[in-house]
């Protein structure tokens, strides 16, 4: 286990109550950080992930937030402010798939992924730079604030019938880069993490069997399927001091998928 401290400072986990954004919010409370988690619709899940991270001592949050609706991104900061007294990290994790061979994808499965994976993480990280502002510094890290997107391989491998997912990864690599650009003078810190298989809901069939988890290990030079806490513990780095140079960078946590 890495030890890594992020004591004294504020974390907002989107789409914190399973897969890499539950493993996410309980690494960070591990690790010091205080956590306000959102959930899309799973208040039960959100409140047992909760449960955990303040059995680690933390101060955990759960929050129900549409992240692609401009409100609920300044209703969630604002909870931020009131539960946790500001925020200093913003994990942009949550995301979706629908997918489908490119002639057979509806205009309503398009824009929902791009909305979400997308627009909301844009609609939040926008938000997440506007505080962060106007709160100022703390004696916690050095940086101003820090936003990590999880992004995934698939903002550079191309990836058929899943276009639509493909295509807002993509673009939420450039996000990411044109913000840090733009940002790091400030000592705003935004990075992505870049998943490959990782066991979680959203790739299931990818797995659950051991036909289909033997298909997707030939992909896979280190030879096993990720868990949600290998990508969990390199966002705690990139989120600490311990990472203070690392800016528009994306981490691939992929097992070589990328190789
Ligand atoms: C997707 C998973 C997929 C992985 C590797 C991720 O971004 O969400 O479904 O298994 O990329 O292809």
């Amino acid at each position: 286990m890495l030890s890594i401290s992020l004591h004294g400072q504020r974390s907002i986990v989107t789409g914190g109550s399973s897969g890499i954004g539950a493993a996410t919010a309980k690494a960070l409370a591990a690790a010091g950080a205080s956590v306000l988690l959102t959930y899309r619709s799973s208040a039960e899940e959100a409140e047992a992930v909760a449960k955990e991270g303040r059995e680690a001592g933390a101060t955990v949050h759960t929050l129900q937030v549409d992240i692609a609706k401009p409100d609920d991104c300044v209703r969630l900061f604002e909870e931020a402010d009131r539960l946790l007294g500001g925020v200093d990290i913003l994990v942009a994790n949550a995301g979706v798939q629908k997918d489908g061979a490119f002639t057979d994808l509806s205009l309503k499965d398009w824009n929902k992924v791009i909305e979400v994976n997308l627009t909301g993480q844009f609609l939040c990280a926008q938000e997440a730079v506007r505080r962060f502002r106007r709160q100022g510094g703390t004696d916690a890290s050095t940086a101003l604030g820090k936003i990590i997107f999880n992004s995934s391989v698939h903002q550079a491998i191309p990836w058929a019938s899943h276009a639509n997912y493909a295509t807002a990864k993509g673009g939420l690599k450039l996000l990411m880069q044109s913000m840090a650009q733009e940002l790091s003078c400030e000592k705003i810190r935004v990075n992505a993490i870049a998943p490959g298989a990782i066991k979680t809901d959203i790739n299931k069939e990818a797995w659950q069997d051991e036909e289909a988890e033997r298909q997707l290990l030939k992909l896979i030079p280190y030879g096993r399927v990720g868990r949600p806490e290998d990508v969990a513990q390199a966002i705690v780095w990139l989120a600490s001091d311990a990472a203070d140079y690392v800016v528009g960078t994306t981490l691939f946590v992929d097992g070589g998928m990328m190789l």
